[in-house]
């Protein structure tokens, strides 16, 4: 589909039809796409936990307010989208191995390579917290995922309107040095979704409010 037109007709889907779930193989797509989400310096400081039963989903129910427990029951799948931060040298040495190993860059860069991103990391520090610095990054991978799923059929809703420190406690993130963001929600909408777009169509600024062209 054209790209602007997947923009125009995906949505933000409230209710979800529970008998109805994501094919493997396209979940599967989704989290490729989710993992090759473009990152400054390349750093991916993310983290993807997926819950994808009902049991699994229970865990971090308590943290989910009333207005979105609806349609976290009723969809198939959840993303929990973490930030990593708190990086340390063995994680530098390791995203350059990473990248000589994949033909990015050669090994005689490698030590170059760590160096390089620890400085421009620790630089960022000099303009707000590696938690924000990720976090920009990490809803990054939250729009990719939307577009992903848009391109392959699946629904989806993304969620900052859950207790991100109480998911953090219920899943033990910050032993992992991860924080929580915020959730995405996937699966097929229900046939009475109130939010479809015949229903509520998309609204947005008009270009003229929101962009500003110098030629
Ligand atoms: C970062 C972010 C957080 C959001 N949080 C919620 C949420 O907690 N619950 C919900 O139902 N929708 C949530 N939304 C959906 C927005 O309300 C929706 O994207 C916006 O109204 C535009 O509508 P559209 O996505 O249908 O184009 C969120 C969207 C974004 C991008």
């Amino acid at each position: 589909m054209d790209f602007l037109r997947l923009m125009q007709t995906r949505y933000t889907t409230k209710y979800y039809n529970p008998e109805k779930h994501i094919p493997e193989d396209v979940f599967q797509k989704i989290l490729e796409c989710a993992r090759l989400t473009p990152s400054a310096v390349n750093i991916q400081p993310w983290h993807f936990i997926t819950l994808e039963s009902s049991e699994a989903k229970d865990q971090i129910f308590s943290a989910v307010p009333d207005f979105n427990r609806q349609r976290f029951k009723g969809c198939d799948k959840v993303i929990v989208l973490c930030a990593k931060t708190g990086f340390d040298k063995d994680f530098y040495a390791r995203l350059a191995a990473k990248e000589v190993a994949d033909g990015y860059a050669k090994k005689s860069m490698e030590a170059d390579i760590a160096a390089g991103v620890m400085g421009y990391a620790k630089n960022r520090q000099n303009y707000e917290s590696s938690l924000q610095w990720a976090s920009k990054q990490v809803y990054l991978a939250m729009a990719t995922i939307l577009y992903a799923a848009a391109a392959y059929g699946v629904d989806s809703t993304p969620v900052e309107g859950v207790d991100i420190k109480k998911v953090d406690e219920l899943l033990s993130l910050p032993e992992k040095g991860l924080n929580c963001l915020a959730l995405v929600l996937l699966g097929c909408r229900s046939d009475t979704d109130s939010n479809t777009l015949d229903k509520r169509p998309k609204t947005r600024f008009d270009a003229g409010d929101i962009l500003t062209r110098m030629k």
